[in-house]
């Protein structure tokens, strides 16, 4: 269970402050599929950054499982994001020295007791399952946008964590691709409990969710839970035994370049 209460978080530079984060308050369960939705600027990223204790409010409680994230040490958060958290950022943030398949093995370096041939065998079977082990030897830079997506989201799921927030995690993905990893987190979702947070602007994602906070100017300006129709639930399923068997190459359409700059 995620919780938040009373969360201020605010920007300064030399001529303003910015207060991004206005008394945000709400409840997640566990095993709920929540997605986030508001215009640019809004407050989504970093609302994401502080629900997984990468960034810290200036007040107010985070607390994931009845631990207040704002109360912890940086080595304690580290644990934590370890164990129990995937993040999908929405620039990847890639390692760029190391290869796609050590990039997905990240967490299980920081965390685990296994050996790297263990680490790499996990990695690799995550690497497949977003249709990516053909690249497995590649660097960040030698990847298209959308393919430096799916190691993102393949990172994420590698710890398999009990959390995964994803921060527009189908942006630079075609449809067939944005298939499959919708498919995947919610594979997660539904048949491993995983508590889902995905911040997106695209209103089909926004329909798969169970409920749907919508942010403006850093407040919470609507909670609602969506009604899922037999149709969404089929569609659904039936695009998954399709995509999930299918290893081909993303096409490489418009939405498929980069969008970010790094
Ligand atoms: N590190 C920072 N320093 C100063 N201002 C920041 C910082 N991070 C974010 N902001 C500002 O906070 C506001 C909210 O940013 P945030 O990235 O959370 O928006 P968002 O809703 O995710 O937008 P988008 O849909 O474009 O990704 C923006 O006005 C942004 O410029
Ligand atoms: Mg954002």
């Amino acid at each position: 269970m995620l919780e938040f209460k009373n969360v201020f978080k605010s920007f300064h530079n030399e001529e303003e402050t910015i207060d991004v984060l206005k008394n945000i308050s709400f409840r997640m369960e566990t095993g709920e599929f929540v997605a986030i939705i508001g215009p640019s600027g809004s407050g989504k990223s970093t609302l994401l950054g502080v629900a997984a204790g990468l960034d810290k409010p200036d007040s107010g409680v985070v607390s994931l499982d009845g631990i207040d994230l704002t109360k912890q040490n940086e080595s304690k958060l580290a644990d934590i994001r370890a164990d129990q958290i995937g993040f999908i950022f929405q620039n990847f943030q890639l390692l760029p020295g190391l290869n796609a398949i050590e990039n997905v093995g990240i967490p299980l370096y920081l965390k685990s007791s296994l050996s790297e041939k263990e680490i790499l065998a996990k990695a690799e079977s995550i690497l497949e399952s977003v249709a990516m082990s053909h690249r497995a030897t590649h660097f960040p830079k030698q990847l298209s946008g959308g393919e430096e997506q799916r190691i993102a989201i393949a990172r994420s799921f590698v710890n398999d964590p009990k959390i995964i927030f994803a921060d527009e995690p189908t942006a630079n993905l075609d449809y067939k691709n944005s298939q499959t990893i919708l498919d995947l987190l919610l594979y997660r979702n539904k048949k491993q409990g995983t508590t889902l947070v995905v911040v997106t602007h695209d209103p089909d994602v926004a329909k798969l969710a169970d409920r749907v906070l919508e942010m403006k100017d850093g407040e919470i300006i609507s909670d609602s839970k969506n009604k899922k129709s037999a149709s969404t639930a089929k569609k659904s399923s039936q695009s998954k035994s399709s995509s999930q068997k299918t290893s081909t190459k993303p096409k490489q359409t418009s939405q498929g370049k980069k969008k970010v700059s790094r």
